[in-house]
């Protein structure tokens, strides 16, 4: 894989910059500019060589609709003053833009096309919106690791007709996560969150031969306590997939990993109301699981405790709210425990696991943080990702 480092003469080079710019974002106002931090080193590059920079991001799932609350104004604005350089913002319809050249005024250096996912364009992967992308620059360049496993138009098409480089952030990840998998020492425990376990099934049925643990928190859990007969009240879950939770108990079977879930939980009537700490059956009909309760915590901590090896993606909770932020933090507080011990290579992925670890002021205590969620998750599987072929 070439980087951008290798190219020559970048003087006066467009060059499609390819990041994920997809921050946690309430009403405008950034949550966590850790995705914006790591992709400023590639930006201050490319300005210093005098490049001219067209920045390509989504933010969100707009699912191919113009929504502008998942605009890319906000963040235009916070990375202006980050760069301290005036950033222009396209907001015409990409598809008709049919000016080739974009930098008109000499004293422009850096655009910002409107959320890309706007247009069904890009996650169709269409040839034809993939060249019109790539008819606005000279090289390409994709600093976007943690869209890497999209094969959507700007991540992997494009590179069809533009040649094609990583970015900094990109190359440092990837090199970062080649060198866990390698070096990986046993016992490893992964925790996993987030909502969906429809998506992770793929990536959770091949982690259970290499792994330990896999501890299951977060939204997630809740398809495994509704699988096991549990009531979850009016909490999220995913419908009709208990073949799925089968599947991973059945497989987990076959390889001696365990499959941890929620001991007990915290609950609310809704997202701002009072916390209550609850036994598992004890869950109301209209109580909604909010948060990991203290026996789980405990059982984590001893897991963390006995493990070599930790991989963290998805908060335990819904962490935007302090009153169930607890789960998340004691997690995240455990890992760091044992890393001030130097007993445990610990590696934690995506936006909003960063924004609890940021949250406790652990972001440096952690071996590695990736700013990817799916892409790290399935890097760790084993996956050849369709954005980094398509580099190579
Ligand atoms: C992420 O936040 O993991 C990336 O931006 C990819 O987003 P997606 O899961 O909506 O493709």
């Amino acid at each position: 894989m070439k980087t951008i480092q290798d190219f020559q003469n970048l003087n006066g080079k467009k060059i499609i910059l390819r990041l994920d710019l997809n921050v946690p974002l309430n009403e405008g106002i950034i949550k966590d500019d850790t995705r914006i931090k790591k992709i400023l080193p590639v930006i201050k590059f490319l300005l210093e060589k005098k490049s001219k920079i067209i920045i390509i991001s989504h933010i969100g799932r707009p699912k191919g609709n113009v929504n502008i609350k998942f605009s890319m104004r906000p963040i235009c604005e916070y990375l202006e003053n980050k760069i301290n350089e005036k950033i222009k913002l396209l907001t015409d319809d990409i598809r008709k833009i049919k000016d080739k050249n974009l930098f008109k005024n000499s004293n422009q250096n850096v655009l910002v096309l409107e959320n890309i996912r706007f247009y069904s364009e890009e996650e169709n992967n269409d040839l034809d919106f993939a060249k019109h992308l790539a008819s606005f620059g000279d090289i390409y360049v994709n600093d976007a690791f943690s869209c890497s496993h999209r094969a959507h138009a700007s991540v992997t098409n494009i590179t069809k007709f533009l040649p094609s480089y990583a970015g900094l952030q990109l190359n440092s990840e990837v090199n970062a996560l080649k060198k866990v998998t390698s070096n990986i020492k046993k016992p490893i425990t992964c925790i996993i969150g987030g909502s969906k376990i429809s998506t992770k099934i793929g990536i959770i049925e091949n982690l259970i031969p290499k792994f330990d643990n896999i501890i299951f928190v977060g939204g997630m859990a809740n398809n495994i306590l509704n699988f096991k007969k549990f009531s979850i009240g009016k909490s999220i879950f995913e419908k009709d997939c208990d073949q799925i939770v089968a599947k991973i108990f059945e497989t987990s079977k076959n390889y001696s990993c365990s499959i941890i879930y929620p001991e007990d939980v915290v609950v609310g009537k809704g997202l701002e109301s009072k916390p209550y700490i609850k036994e598992l059956s004890d869950i109301d009909n209209n109580d909604m699981i909010l948060d990991i309760g203290p026996k789980t915590i405990k059982k984590i901590d001893s897991l963390v405790h006995s493990s070599k090896t930790i991989l963290w993606n998805g908060p335990a909770g819904y962490f935007e709210n302090p009153d169930f932020a607890n789960g998340s933090y004691e997690i995240a507080k455990s890992i760091v425990k044992k890393i001030k011990l130097n007993t445990i290579y610990s590696v934690a992925g995506g936006g909003d696991t960063i924004a609890v670890i940021n949250k406790i002021n652990a972001i440096d205590d952690f071996n590695f943080v990736s700013t990817a969620g799916g892409a790290f998750l399935e890097y760790l599987e084993g996956k050849i990702l369709p954005g980094i072929s398509a580099l190579k």
